[in-house]
């Protein structure tokens, strides 16, 4: 009798434990899937950026999960469209003779077009951001610049987006904003917790950021917050604050540094129609018109000036003198503060890693170089491809897919990439292997439209609320209901425990 009492009420006590762990359990489960069934129920939000560089356009497509908007590390690029022809600041606000352009535009809007539902179209930002091709044909022709950015903006509007903005950034804007890229999908601006809420990550570690473009080159990295100046820009993301030191160098970008070097070599001749040229390879001839180095402010145009005259160029791959030609177009001397980069620009000691991407990549690339290397082996590779033949180059495997147009580039390319670093940016054998060459972050390309978009739809707020992780009504109710009956079983315990025991 007395034991099967006893043993009822084990069975009891079996029973509302059960219960408990049951309920707890659930609790934890649906606990556990919310942030998934979240993420399923919720649509996906698009904006475009079309960064339009001074070689060429390319339109990015961003997505994220709607509602999402105001957190982070969940922007992508969903597709990248390369638009045919050259860049917008080439164009002749000539109907006929831009035909090409707008097609290449048509082309690629259309395939964008077609990558968001439809009933997204209305809701998706649309920015064109300009950079340093359009900078100077701003210096040159303010008229001109006005007409293609206000004929771009005329056919922006007709598409069924909805279109914030076609304008030129400045130079300080373009490296911060690939500064802010690089960091945001790095996870450096803000990461999530185990708990799923967004937080300020440890320690204050940020990556340096190297822009490479055809016209114009950036470099961007944040500094001790004491430090002031023009290049100094003190900015507050999630509601903490940066110093970032930036600057832009107008002419250095990768094509125009390539006319001013080529406008050396020419300037040092003495006969037009045989130029020797140590930075192309041997057995590589070219005959190019003047115009093709001299059409930009980035030169001084000769005095008997002709631009359709012929220059016959003879590559003599002469590693040793490319790289004092390379290094003449800089100047490393005047300073007028503790530390410059050239040109008398002030810069601070380079702290931290540093992505270096654009034409840092490319050129890495066509060396056979990838991610991280050494100061010593970057210029041996250097030299090696400055001394080879052209039979050599173009009959490598590995460089089959780069055009004969830009294979001729990368002696000096080379040259140019470890003069700048080294004797411009200061980096020296322990802080070059902080470096690291890579064009992409998880998928999404790096370059400074993410970053502008970002900031531009106010989606890096400067002063962040805390997300609630909890909004849905079913989960409350869920959590309402386990909770309700988790409180009920313990009650149930604790007076069958003082019935048992007293
Ligand atoms: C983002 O936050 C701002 C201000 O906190 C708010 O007005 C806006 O509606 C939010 N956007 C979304 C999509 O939740
Ligand atoms: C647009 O999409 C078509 C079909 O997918 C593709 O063949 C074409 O190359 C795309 N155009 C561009 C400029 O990427
Ligand atoms: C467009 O961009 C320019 C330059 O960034 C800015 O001055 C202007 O206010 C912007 N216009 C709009 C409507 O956002
Ligand atoms: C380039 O020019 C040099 C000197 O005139 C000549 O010997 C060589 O055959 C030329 N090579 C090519 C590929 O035209
Ligand atoms: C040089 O200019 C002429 C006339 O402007 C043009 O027809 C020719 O294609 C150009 N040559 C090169 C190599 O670009």
């Amino acid at each position: 009798m007395a034991s099967k009492r006893q043993m009822g009420s084990t069975c009891r006590v079996a029973g509302v434990l059960l219960l408990l762990v049951g309920s707890i359990a659930a609790l934890v489960a649906v606990a556990v899937i919310q942030d998934t069934w979240r993420f399923k129920e919720y649509s996906l939000e698009f904006g475009i950026v079309i960064d339009s560089g001074s070689s060429r356009s390319n339109v990015y497509l961003y997505e994220w999960p709607g509602e999402k908007q105001n957190e982070t590390g969940v922007v992508t690029e969903r597709m990248n469209c390369r638009v045919a022809g050259a860049g917008i600041s080439e164009m002749k606000v000539d109907p006929k003779k831009d035909e090409a352009s707008w097609d290449g535009f048509r082309e690629c809007m259309l395939n964008i077009t077609k990558a968001i539902p439809v009933e997204k179209h209305q809701s998706t930002l649309l920015f064109l951001g300009a950079t340093a091709g359009m900078r100077l044909l701003h210096e040159k022709d303010e008229q001109k610049s006005d007409e293609i950015l206000e004929s771009l903006q005329e056919y922006l509007k007709t598409l069924p987006f909805n279109f914030q903005n076609a304008s030129i950034i400045t130079g300080q804007e373009e490296g911060l904003y690939g500064w802010v890229t690089v960091n945001y999908l790095m996870g450096n601006l803000l990461t999530k917790t185990l708990w799923n809420i967004y937080a300020h990550p440890e320690g204050e570690k940020t990556i340096g950021s190297m822009d490479l473009g055809g016209a114009s080159t950036q470099i961007a990295f944040a500094v001790q917050e004491d430090l002031q100046g023009p290049d100094y820009l003190h900015v507050q993301l999630y509601g903490y604050p940066y110093n970032v030191y930036t600057h832009s160098f107008l002419c250095y970008g990768k094509n125009e540094a390539g006319k001013r070097i080529l406008d050396r070599i020419v300037k040092e001749s003495s006969d037009p129609s045989y130029i020797l040229n140590p930075c192309y390879p041997e057995g590589y001839n070219i005959t190019m018109n003047a115009s093709a180095i001299y059409d930009t402010e980035c030169t001084t145009k000769p005095k008997d000036y002709n631009p359709d005259r012929e220059l016959l160029m003879v590559g003599t791959s002469s590693s040793d003198k490319c790289g004092r030609l390379v290094k003449s177009i800089f100047d490393f001397k005047t300073c007028s503060s503790p530390q410059c980069s050239f040109d008398g620009v002030e810069q601070p000691p380079v702290m931290g890693d540093f992505m270096a991407y654009a034409g840092f990549f490319y050129t890495a690339r066509a060396l056979g170089i990838q991610g991280m290397s050494d100061v010593d082996n970057f210029y041996d590779i250097v030299k090696n491809f400055c001394q080879s033949h052209w039979t050599v180059l173009r009959g490598s495997e590995e460089r089959k897919r780069i055009s004969d147009q830009y294979l001729k580039t990368y002696c000096y390319s080379g040259h140019y990439v470890s003069a700048m670093l080294v004797d411009g940016y200061k980096f020296d054998k322990e802080t070059w292997k902080n470096i690291v060459f890579q064009k992409e972050v998880k998928k999404t390309s790096i370059g400074w439209s993410l970053g502008y978009m970002l900031t531009m739809s106010n989606m890096i707020p400067s002063e962040v609320k805390e997300i609630p992780p909890l909004t849905n009504s079913v989960f409350a109710g869920l959590i309402f209901l386990f909770s309700a009956l988790t409180i009920i079983t313990v009650v149930f315990v604790f007076i069958f425990l003082v019935r048992a025991c007293f």
